[in-house]
């Protein structure tokens, strides 16, 4: 037999449902004066209009409050009811949303749930409106009821009231929450913008823009919120010629002077019939009037040689202060052979004197067809660049030659009082010798690099002496996943690593190390007490390695958080899992193993 209601719950049920079917202003004052103990059950129990309304008409709040309602600074009561309207809102935006919690850390959970409800109705919206039969209002698009049961609708006994299920109606009601949005094309249009004025967007990601409307309508969108916007991403888009004139010249509106952008992203789109001296001007005074521009990212848009200087040149003549400039998956080979010409031959044009990237902290290239000749014109180029912390140059064909020739810059730049301290290389087709050599300056070096890649680089088991010496440096972060370390390798480094580390990461993963990668770990473990994280999937070890693991992370009284030992193919029983369970971080296991299910896919470790 089922057992009977409490009273509380019977008393707080009938709260509820007298809540939820008031649609007018009309809201029982005496609520708020309920016993802490009803009012906080209640609180659990409500939909998310329900609850909004409670805390909207909160008495004791005014609309100063209502800002910063989750501040939880404030004393006394007031702050523990809005502390309790905060995890009330987390409940419901877990229930919605579970993946995205883990994603976000938010404090105003309420602020939260309307933007992400607001997405909701925005993405099901652009869906409709994309049919080739639409022809109407966007605003007049009618919401889901799978998501207007999301917020509680379905609970109001009275469907006539209100056109609640219209796009316009939540745009009205909470458009003021937005601060990030994503739209599709079809929102990029003069209409999005009366229905979201109550919006002051912080961030705007667009994607398929394709036509001149949409542009207009971006810049349209941008305008109206250009006092707050600051972050404008641009995906999977065709742009045009009219597009580089739009939005460059709107961004920096010569009456205006200057834009209040500080992220501006291309990501994965194209440029189509433009005219590279056109566009280098609408560029270089978009480029040059950012004064607030931090970031600039321009990724896998098929960028060419030309389309890379004219940015580099621009920055550089306006001496940026950006902070991160990403030009990574283009085509640029040759992008800075003029740049080169100037530096050497003594005859420079205005342009590069007495000009730098103060700012600029992270260079990513990656990806970019570069080869060897483009590093040493680079070499000149990132002498202008003084204070860079963080460069990327994987994926490129530099080849030991180019390695070399960058290894006077490396020198240079671990004087500087910022250093370069973090270098990633990977998949460069370097040999061994290049990173030996690379590897054995880098650990004379004063400072020297706190995080290094030298990933998925054919570089056998002979550079194996040159990483021991890196290790001994205050070096942080190390991958060396992929270099064909194998058997002797491992054994090499086991025996080379004798005095305490400052390791934190390690990634030595498709390294066909076998039991050797075990015996090293269980020697660098006790050597290394920060070591928090390693990766040591793929590596053909056989299942006794799990038993030296496991006895080698009980004598190391460390911090490790996570090995990842996933792609080494274990029969294992579950007496293993149980040895293994033991080794929890916050609740999570150590120790991650290969699946049994995959235990059969064919092994693929190929560097
Ligand atoms: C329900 O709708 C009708 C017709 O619009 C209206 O007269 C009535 O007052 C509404 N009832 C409530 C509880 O809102
Ligand atoms: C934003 O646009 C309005 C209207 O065009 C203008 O008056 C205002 O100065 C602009 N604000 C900024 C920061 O550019
Ligand atoms: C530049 O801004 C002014 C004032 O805000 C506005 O009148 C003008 O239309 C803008 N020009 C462009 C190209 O957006
Ligand atoms: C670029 O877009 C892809 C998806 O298309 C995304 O995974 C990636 O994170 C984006 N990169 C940047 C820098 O925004
Ligand atoms: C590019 O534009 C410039 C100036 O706008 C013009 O002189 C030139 O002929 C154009 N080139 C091409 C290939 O369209
Ligand atoms: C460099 O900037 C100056 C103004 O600071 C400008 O007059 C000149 O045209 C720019 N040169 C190039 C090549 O962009
Ligand atoms: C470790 O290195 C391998 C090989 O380069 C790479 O595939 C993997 O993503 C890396 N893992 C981490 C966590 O860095």
């Amino acid at each position: 037999m089922a057992k009977a209601p409490s009273l509380v719950s019977l008393a707080v049920e009938a709260l509820k449902t007298q809540l939820v079917r008031v649609t007018g202003d009309f809201l029982i004052p005496d609520i708020y004066e309920l016993p802490s103990e009803l009012f906080d059950n209640l609180l659990t129990r409500l939909p998310p209009l329900a609850l909004h309304k409670l805390q909207y008409e909160m008495p004791f709040m005014d609309s100063n409050d209502y800002d910063s309602t989750y501040d939880c600074l404030y004393s006394g009561r007031k702050r523990a009811r809005n502390c309790k309207f905060n995890s009330a809102w987390k409940t419901l935006f877990k229930m919605r949303w579970p993946h995205l919690v883990d994603q976000i850390e938010p404090v105003e959970w309420q602020l939260m749930y309307w933007e992400a409800h607001l997405q909701n109705c925005l993405d099901e919206a652009a869906e409709f409106a994309l049919l080739p039969s639409f022809d109407g209002f966007i605003g007049d698009i009618k919401i889901s009821d799978a998501v207007l049961k999301f917020i509680g609708y379905e609970e109001f006994s009275n469907h006539s009231a209100g056109d609640y299920s219209s796009l316009s109606y939540h745009c009205q009601q909470f458009g003021c929450y937005a601060r990030c949005l994503r739209l599709q094309n079809v929102l990029c249009a003069a209409e999005t913008c009366q229905l979201l004025t109550n919006s002051k967007l912080q961030s705007l990601v667009v994607w398929w823009i394709r036509s001149k409307e949409h542009i207009d309508g971006l810049c349209k969108l941008v305008l109206q919120n250009n006092e707050t916007l600051t972050s404008l991403e641009l995906l999977h888009c065709k742009l045009s010629r009219s597009f580089v004139t739009g939005i460059c010249s709107f961004l920096c509106n010569k009456s205006m002077q200057t834009h209040m952008i500080q992220h501006f992203s291309i990501n994965t789109s194209s440029f189509h019939e433009i005219n590279s001296s056109s566009l280098y001007w609408d560029l270089v005074s978009f480029l040059s009037s950012g004064r607030s521009l931090r970031s600039l990212k321009f990724r896998d848009n098929h960028l060419d040689k030309n389309f890379g200087r004219m940015v580099f040149n621009a920055l550089l003549n306006a001496s940026s202060t950006l902070s991160i400039l990403d030009l990574s998956g283009n085509d640029m080979t040759g992008w800075l052979s003029n740049f080169k010409q100037r530096s050497s031959s003594g005859h420079l044009t205005s342009l590069g004197v007495g000009k730098s990237l103060q700012s600029l902290c992270l260079l990513n290239l990656r990806g970019n067809n570069l080869y060897n000749d483009d590093i040493q014109d680079l070499r000149h180029a990132l002498y202008h660049m003084p204070n860079l912390e963080s460069l990327d140059i994987s994926d490129n064909f530099i080849e030991d030659a180019g390695i070399r020739s960058l290894i006077p810059y490396f020198i240079e730049a671990s004087e500087r009082c910022n250093p370069l301290a973090k270098l990633i290389l990977e998949n460069c087709e370097f040999s061994c010798n290049g990173v030996t050599q690379l590897l054995d300056t880098l650990s004379t070096l004063r400072r020297p690099p706190k995080f290094l890649s030298v990933a998925d680089n054919n570089l056998g088991s002979q550079v194996a002496t040159a990483i021991i010496k890196m290790l001994g440096t205050s070096i942080q972060v190390l991958n060396i996943g992929g270099i064909g370390l194998g058997l002797s390798g491992f054994q090499v480094l086991q025996e080379g690593i004798t005095v305490e580390l400052k390791l934190v990461e390690i990634n030595i993963s498709k390294n066909r190390g076998g039991i050797e990668t075990a015996k090293f770990l269980s020697k660098l473990m006790p050597l290394a007490p920060e070591l928090t994280e390693v990766n040591a999937a793929y590596n053909l070890m056989p299942l006794e390695s799990l038993t030296i693991l496991c006895s080698a992370l009980k004598a190391a009284k460390g911090h490790l958080k996570r090995m990842d030992l996933t792609g080494n193919i274990w029969d294992y029983q579950p007496s293993h899992v149980s040895m293994v369970a033991e080794f929890q971080h916050n609740g999570r296991p150590i120790l991650i193993l290969p699946s049994l299910q995959t235990s059969n896919v064919p092994y693929d470790d190929d560097p």
